[in-house]
């Protein structure tokens, strides 16, 4: 019935939402009939009461997260999916080193985009299956967790993530919301942060659209009684400079480490800064100096290689990622063809180049491989010799590798003039509380 009714445009009523949730997560329903679902809530959207109504039944599948008191604020962080987005493996440690607890869910690689449990499956022995227990141990010892939607927490999350994946149902606002916003309601801490994408590496294509996901998140939190804030970021180029699991792990242990200044770490490090003052009242001055503070000084470093071992990851990592981390057989570079101020790196494209590598999935479920991907020096604004090598390719194959070079060089546009650099974030929503 409620197949039938949003195909057809009506809104379907909360009761009917949440049943063909419950039997889907159940096994009751078949992936036919509910991507038949997903497909036309894609084309024909969902109001907030049905939005509303789908989160809290992906919410009811499992059970929830209660953190009880940790002594400190728990802020719980998402994105809506980028590419070399590694803000995440960044984020959680610095602020436990701040003196907050991060208790996160996060999701695999979508389409195009990286997802953070596949890059910190790439730490060997990194477990993202996490009880409940576990999860409210680790957040009272560590400071910091970040775990997989689980047969026990939002496994309506995961089953339908991945369906989505295979049929082309992801980029839609109520999708988007719900999926997110499941994973935060099912953790029970004091603010819900998201970083919410706009650009060409971004389900939503521009600032407008990304507005109306923020909007539609912040208004599930609030009807919930959540606090949160959002900030509109850009995906208009790949985030940082690697695109892949290993790879990503090893451009956030290297932010982390306070060597690697950029877009990647400017980001992390404003939303710490955010979420800091937010949850103690702190001056944004203070709250951005006591950030950079804990990168120069190495505690949030060190915060990383606790959650690692806490999770059963490799800890030495840290000190030496290129001999913990899967590394790809095959490297050649990327050589720029021409001269001239790059003025357009298509992140989509890039992030696709990468999907095809291996570094992301084609089939729900399938496996990816942790060493492949693209490492990508050049931003827009930055001037470029014909000639130069402006990346590096990490490939199984020199076939796939030659493919890949050629598909980064169609992705970027050069320009006789310097092109403006886009913001790094575009602004801020929140909910009253916050
Ligand atoms: N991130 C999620 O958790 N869900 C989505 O649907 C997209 C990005």
């Amino acid at each position: 019935v409620p197949i039938a009714a949003k195909r057809d445009g009506q809104t379907v009523d909360a009761p009917d939402i949440e049943r063909l949730v419950a039997e889907y997560a159940g096994g009751a329903l078949g992936d036919g009939p509910m991507a038949a679902f997903l497909m036309a809530v894609v084309l024909q959207g969902m109001d907030a009461r049905e939005t509303l109504a789908l989160t809290r039944a992906m919410v009811d599948s499992g059970s929830t997260v209660a953190l009880g008191d940790l002594g400190r604020p728990v802020v719980d962080k998402h994105s809506t999916g980028g590419v070399a987005d590694a803000v995440s493996l960044v984020y959680a440690p610095l602020v436990a080193s701040l003196g907050l607890a991060c208790v996160k869910l996060s999701g695999r690689g979508l389409g195009y985009t990286g997802g953070t449990i596949d890059k910190l499956e790439a730490i060997p022995g990194f477990r993202v299956d996490l009880s409940v227990e576990q999860m409210r141990r680790q957040a009272s010892q560590v400071g910091c967790v970040i775990a997989a939607q689980s047969p026990d927490v939002v496994p309506a999350d995961g089953m339908i993530y991945a369906l989505r994946d295979a049929t082309a149902t992801v980029a839609s606002v109520p999708l988007i919301a719900a999926s997110v916003m499941a994973k935060k309601l099912a953790v029970h801490g004091d603010l819900i942060l998201l970083d919410v994408k706009a650009g060409t590496g971004a389900f939503m294509r521009d600032e407008a659209s990304a507005t109306a996901l923020a909007t539609a998140c912040l208004a599930i939190a609030r009807q919930q009684g959540r606090r949160a804030t959002a900030a509109i970021s850009d995906m208009s180029q790949p985030l940082g400079t690697s695109v892949g699991n290993a790879l990503e792990v090893a451009e956030a242990i290297d932010v982390l480490a306070d060597r690697r200044p950029g877009r990647l770490a400017d980001l992390a490090l404003q939303l710490a800064a955010r979420s800091l003052s937010v949850l103690t009242g702190a001056t944004p001055t203070d709250a951005d100096e006591a950030a950079h503070r804990a990168l120069r000084d190495g505690t949030a470093l060190a915060a990383f290689g606790d959650l690692i071992r806490a999770q059963g990851g490799d800890p030495r990592v840290i000190d030496d990622a290129a001999a913990i981390l899967p590394a790809a057989p095959v490297r050649i570079p990327i050589v720029a063809e021409h001269g001239g101020f790059v003025a357009r790196v298509d992140a989509e494209a890039i992030g696709t180049a990468a999907t095809v590598l291996g570094a992301g999935r084609h089939r729900k479920g399938a496996p990816i491989d942790p060493a492949v991907g693209i490492v990508l020096g050049v931003r827009v604004g930055d001037e470029v010799a014909a000639g130069e090598a402006i990346g590096e390719i990490h490939s199984r194959t020199p076939e796939a590798a030659t493919a890949a070079a050629a598909a980064v060089r169609t992705a970027l546009l050069f320009a006789s003039e310097p092109a403006e650099t886009p913001p790094l974030i575009y602004g801020w929503l929140a909910t009253e509380a916050a």
